[in-house]
């Protein structure tokens, strides 16, 4: 039976091998299942996130409980994520709970209070065989109840980078390179050849945020040139919410559940499935 692991296997070896483990946003039961469930079959790691609201809302233990479950049920590496925290005792107290990895989200801070909090983070987590990524530049849009307008989306730098990651001991990094979280208002253009500079400086494994919406081709290449974590959560929320919308819309007398949550289930699994197709994380668990 297997358990809830960190992230520091799986993105380890991807990086080796040159593929991205994606990272869903999950919100319930519902979406929780369909992830785990699409990844076994494609026999993908795969990790769950989850924000401060998805955490507040569907409560850290039934969390903790749902992902514990489906590491017993299926063969394959699951980690469960904290997405975007800003306040380190939030990240302890659910690292105790058993979560095993944590983004601490310092990047609106001075670049020396961004070291301090992630490092007091580091430290904490390291005690708990639990793994933590944190952000150097800031990326633009909307994730929950993030929100960061796009004049203050600030690039990564590579050479702070290179410092950053040696200051902290932080176990991977989450790169600013041009994406944004939510939809893009014109076309994604992403900076590669600073996340070329980024992989030179830098040895610990990459992360992709805000990867919905981008054509798959440039996910690839950003895989390509060192991306080993690929954030996905947009791209899952809007099949899903259409399909069950969609079935009221037919079925407008409809009140079961289990009935009308069923085509968002479908909607999403096709979405998860082509996401692992595209990390090239198929057939890696
Ligand atoms: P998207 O909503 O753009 O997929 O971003 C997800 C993300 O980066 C979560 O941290």
């Amino acid at each position: 039976m297997m358990k809830i692991v960190s992230t520091r296997e799986m993105l380890n070896k991807a990086q080796r091998e040159g593929y991205a483990v994606p990272a869903f946003n999950i919100h319930n039961l519902e979406t929780l299942q369909v992830v785990v469930e699409t990844a076994a079959e494609l026999k993908s790691p795969v990790i769950l996130a989850g924000t401060p609201s998805t955490v507040n809302y569907a409560g850290g233990e039934f969390i903790v409980s749902m992902a514990d479950a489906a590491a017993g049920k299926y063969d394959i590496p699951i980690a469960i994520h904290l997405d975007h925290y800003e306040e380190v005792n939030e990240i302890e107290e659910f690292i105790k709970l058993g979560f095993r990895s944590a983004m601490i989200d310092a990047s609106h801070k001075s670049y020396e209070d961004n070291i301090a909090t992630v490092k007091e983070v580091v430290e904490f987590a390291h005690k708990y065989d639990t793994t933590v990524e944190a952000e150097l530049g800031r990326l633009g849009g909307q994730e929950d109840d993030l929100v960061v307008d796009e004049k203050d989306a600030k690039y990564t730098n590579p050479e702070q980078a290179k410092d950053f990651v040696e200051k902290t001991g932080i176990d991977s990094l989450a790169v600013a390179i041009g994406t944004a979280h939510g939809l893009y208002k014109g076309e994604a253009k992403l900076d590669f050849d600073r996340l070329k500079e980024i992989r030179d400086m830098v040895d610990v494994p990459l992360v992709l945020h805000g990867a919905s919406d981008i054509p798959d081709e440039l996910v690839k290449k950003a895989i390509s040139l060192g991306i080993c974590k690929v954030n996905v959560a947009t791209d899952l929320k809007i099949p899903f919410s259409d399909a069950v919308k969609k079935y009221f819309i037919e079925n407008p007398t409809a009140n079961d559940p289990r009935k009308y949550m069923q085509p968002g289930k479908d909607a999403m699994k096709k979405i998860v499935a082509h996401k692992i197709m595209v990390c090239g994380s198929n057939g890696k668990a």
